[in-house]
């Protein structure tokens, strides 16, 4: 489904990217992953399956056995390219001396950013994550959820054009990872990049464009998020009544009875309306009808074997009413 994205406006094009650790963990088994330029992408797995590895490669914080490719055009390490680029890493740790003004402002300064932008941006950046009355404060009396839009505030001080987030939302509330959405919105906006580390398949669901779903260090599944979700859509119409006759008309428009339902495997509104008549003239009584799409979480059930990360979110997608599916 890669070729989905235009190649000449691709950002990050990782090929054949494989790692085994000294301890013989093997955390990626030659991967490939392409991100498009000015989309929100989520590169989404189980714990363990090399999601922070594949960051860490990409931002060279460590070596790749085997990587090929380009991130922003140049090759992976290219000094230009990761100027151009911000990054906030998992589980951070700041030096805890340090006010949060203090903190932007020397890591800035790491990275190469002039004095005079910085002076600029710490005092937005801070505005904008909602961190500006905790400006001139230590980082040690931060609550996890301040550190972490600090942190978010860090990856942005150099003017990003690809913004890499590893597990943005950790340690956030709903109204903070609301905020972070909103944020991440606005930077695609603005025309940048944003590539995810996320395990949260609801926020992934309500953000990103684009998915790869990784497991034990392979690609499971990859594509546009509608399209992943919309794969198999159906209607299920929970009725009343005796259906006892109706198995085989109902089998010859590809429905089937589930217990008090009717599964109607498309979305096509004359099928579900040939159903519907069908029903009523056997007097069945119509209870409720739901259009269903997949959930990210169903996604990533099948496609990594039902391997569900311990920290996920309930999907956000309608259920179908009154029982199970
Ligand atoms: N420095 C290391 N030394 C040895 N093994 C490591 C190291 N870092 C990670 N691993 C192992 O590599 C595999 C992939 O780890 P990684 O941190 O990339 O996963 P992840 O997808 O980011 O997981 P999580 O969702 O928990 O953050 C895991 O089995 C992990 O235990
Ligand atoms: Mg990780």
């Amino acid at each position: 489904m890669t070729g989905e994205l235009n190649p000449n406006s691709v950002a990050v094009d990782l090929k054949d990217v494989a790692k085994t650790y000294a301890n013989g963990v093997k955390a990626l088994d030659g991967i490939d992953v392409r991100v498009g330029a000015g989309e929100i992408f989520g590169l989404l797995g189980p714990n363990g399956a090399g999601k922070s590895t594949l960051v860490k490669i990409m931002m060279t914080v460590i070596r790749a056995d085997r990587v090929s490719g380009t991130v922003l055009g140049r090759p992976v390490g290219n000094r230009e390219a990761k100027r151009r680029i911000g990054y906030l890493p998992e589980a951070h740790r700041f030096p805890a001396y340090l006010k949060g003004r203090q903190l932007l402002d020397y890591y800035a300064a790491l990275a190469g950013v002039s004095r005079s932008e910085r002076r600029e941006r710490a005092p937005k950046l801070l505005e904008r994550l909602g961190m500006a009355q905790w400006a001139n404060t230590r980082i040690d009396k931060y609550s996890k959820g301040m550190l972490q839009r600090l942190g978010i505030a860090q990856a942005l001080m150099n003017d990003p054009q690809l913004i890499v987030l590893d597990e943005p939302t950790d340690g956030l509330d709903p109204m903070g990872r609301r905020d972070v959405r909103l944020l991440l919105q606005e930077l695609r906006d603005e025309g940048r990049t944003v590539f995810i580390n996320s395990h949260l398949l609801g926020e992934l669901e309500l953000v990103c464009d684009r998915v790869v779903i990784i497991s034990a260090g392979r690609v499971v599944r990859e594509g546009r998020l509608e399209s992943l979700m919309n794969a198999s859509p159906e209607y299920a119409i929970v009725v009343r009544g005796d259906l006892s006759k109706l198995a085989e008309p109902l089998n010859r428009l590809h429905a089937t009875i589930q217990v008090d339902r009717i599964i109607v495997p498309s979305l096509d509104i004359d099928v579900v309306n040939q159903v519907v008549d069908l029903l009523r003239t056997a007097g069945v009584a119509i209870v409720s009808m739901t259009p269903r799409k997949v959930s990210l979480e169903d996604v990533f059930v099948e496609a990594t074997g039902g391997h569900l990360p311990q920290t996920a979110k309930p999907p956000l997608t309608a259920r179908v009413v009154g029982g199970p599916r």
